[in-house]
């Protein structure tokens, strides 16, 4: 319950390579298998972390890869009168929950803006599909009913008192939404968020596309700021909506944005960053039109990110955020590597802006910050992830010699359609959690909650909490491989 718990406690209330050394080889090694860099892990866990068709709800499309998942979710949206197929699963479980699904298109969109020139045309080709396969989907919650948002499909407790797959799902499929009666800023303005950066993902791929994405985008933001309230009792006041204007003002340029970015007033410190609490990636995406386009009007912004950073990184004084003995940062005993992969992208991205303008920073006046300090920092996280750790455990399902086998993910530890075609129901599924053996399906590319607070791990499957994984633990991982990868022998 990882995701359980997060999910009990926040949404449903209202709803009621690892590199070796990087040499100054310039060889043209990229991120296609079929000119690897050598020694880098990352270069060969690269693809795989991109590879999340495992979670696709709806109908699964001919060239889907994975066979042991058929379709599901096919009346999804039925009961509200509504066609809210399609979309990702988000976790171990059934649940189509908006928020973090659209967090998981904001970073994978992200990741593709900044860093699809460095994935090779093929991986680019399937990060485009991963982010459609979600963007299709809340093109549908954001306009099938005009006034409405839809922000979730699936009953949460019902489906996490079963332990069944997609596609045997008989639990309720209820529809959640948000509306100017019951509003939801905060999920709103992540949905906005989502769809502006996936707009710039199409901008040149597919114009007409990336013109819907955008003109919904707009609406939804708009919804976001006129009818203020919450959706969940997640912390960070208007973090959604610092977050939705942003990705708004980078796709537009338009000043409107600007004078939004001013009203809400989101200054809260910070040092974390999830799907739950967007202002450290916000002040990050901001501080590219400083740094990069070299428009003070946003130094606040700047400021805002590098004290982030300072609370971060593991030498500065005003750091507050803990280290494993083996050098994982550790935010939350439950779905720890979540933070880790978000977190690493904010450090990847922003060292990204500080070469563009060869900028460099104190953290209070003590230490200095380079954009290759904030690279290590990013690269050491990436490394243990996939594998430098000290129980040389790699987090990425499939990747290396050694890596989880009993993940908390009903469809990947039961039998296949294909091995069982007859159905097996909420209770009898149980008895594939608590099974000792593998799991039957490998999740391929799926990236766990993570080790404990001293580099530990069991290989459970009914602890959640380090053995679950979720789409928006992948999605920002995909970006810091790709720049991990990307500059690799560019010093
Ligand atoms: C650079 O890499 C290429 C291809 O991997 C290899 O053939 C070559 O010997 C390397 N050169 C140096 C100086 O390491
Ligand atoms: C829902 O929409 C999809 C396309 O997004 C379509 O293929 C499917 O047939 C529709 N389902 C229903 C029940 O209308
Ligand atoms: C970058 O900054 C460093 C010191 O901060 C300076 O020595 C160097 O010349 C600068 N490089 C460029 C290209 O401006």
């Amino acid at each position: 319950m990882l995701v359980f718990c997060l999910f009990f406690i926040v949404l449903p209330k209202k709803m009621s390579k690892r590199f070796s050394k990087v040499d100054n080889n310039k060889t043209q090694c990229n991120v296609q298998a079929s000119k690897p860099c050598p020694g880098t892990h990352s270069f060969q866990s690269y693809p795989y972390s991109i590879a999340r068709s495992q979670q696709r709800s709806g109908r699964l499309p001919p060239d889907q890869k994975i066979t042991w998942r058929s379709n599901s979710g096919l009346t999804d949206g039925s009961s509200a009168n509504v066609n809210l197929t399609g979309g990702y699963y988000d976790a171990g479980d059934n649940v189509k929950f908006g928020f973090p699904m659209a967090f998981t298109t904001t970073m994978l969109s992200w990741s593709i803006t900044e860093y699809g020139t460095r994935m090779g045309p093929q991986q680019l080709d399937n990060a485009r599909a991963a982010v459609r396969w979600a963007t299709d989907y809340l093109l549908k919650a954001s306009t099938a009913t005009a006034g409405k948002l839809y922000v979730g499909v699936g009953d949460p407790n019902a489906d996490h008192q079963c332990w069944e797959r997609p596609e045997d799902m008989d639990t309720p499929r209820t529809v959640y939404s948000v509306s100017p009666a019951n509003p939801g800023s905060d999920v709103a303005g992540e949905t906005a968020a989502a769809l502006a950066a996936a707009s710039l993902v199409f901008r040149a791929a597919d114009r007409a596309y990336s013109r819907e994405l955008l003109m919904v985008a707009k609406m939804v933001m708009k919804f976001a700021m006129e009818y203020q309230g919450k959706y969940s009792d997640s912390l960070g006041p208007h973090d959604e909506q610092l977050w939705g204007a942003s990705w708004l003002l980078r796709a537009t340029n338009d000043k409107t944005y600007i004078r939004d970015i001013q009203s809400l007033g989101a200054n809260e410190d910070t040092d974390i960053f999830s799907w739950d609490n967007k202002l450290a990636g916000a002040r990050v995406l901001l501080s590219r039109r400083t740094l990069v386009d070299k428009d003070n009007s946003f130094d606040s912004f700047r400021i805002q990110a590098e004290n982030f950073i300072c609370k971060v990184l593991p030498n500065s004084p005003s750091s507050t955020t803990p280290y494993t003995p083996g050098g994982l940062m550790y935010k939350m005993s439950s779905s720890n590597l979540q933070y880790v992969t978000s977190i690493t992208f904010l450090l990847s991205t922003y060292a990204k802006y500080m070469i563009s303008s060869n900028h460099t920073f104190n953290c209070n006046n003590n230490i200095m910050v380079t954009s290759k300090s904030l690279r290590t920092l990013a690269k050491k996280q990436v490394d243990y992830i996939l594998g430098e750790n000290p129980l040389k455990m790699s987090y990425m399902v499939g990747f290396g010699t050694k890596f989880p086998q009993r993940v908390h993910h009903r469809g990947s530890s039961m039998p296949s359609l294909a091995s069982h075609p007859s159905g097996i129901g909420c209770q009898a599924g149980f008895e594939y959690l608590h099974s000792n053996g593998p799991n039957p399906n490998m999740l391929t590319g799926a990236v766990i909650g993570g080790p404990d607070q001293n580099d530990a791990f069991l290989d459970d499957r009914t602890d959640y909490q380090h053995s679950e994984p979720a789409t928006y633990i992948n999605a920002p991982l995909v970006g810091s491989l790709a720049y991990l990868v990307g500059s690799y022998g560019s010093g």
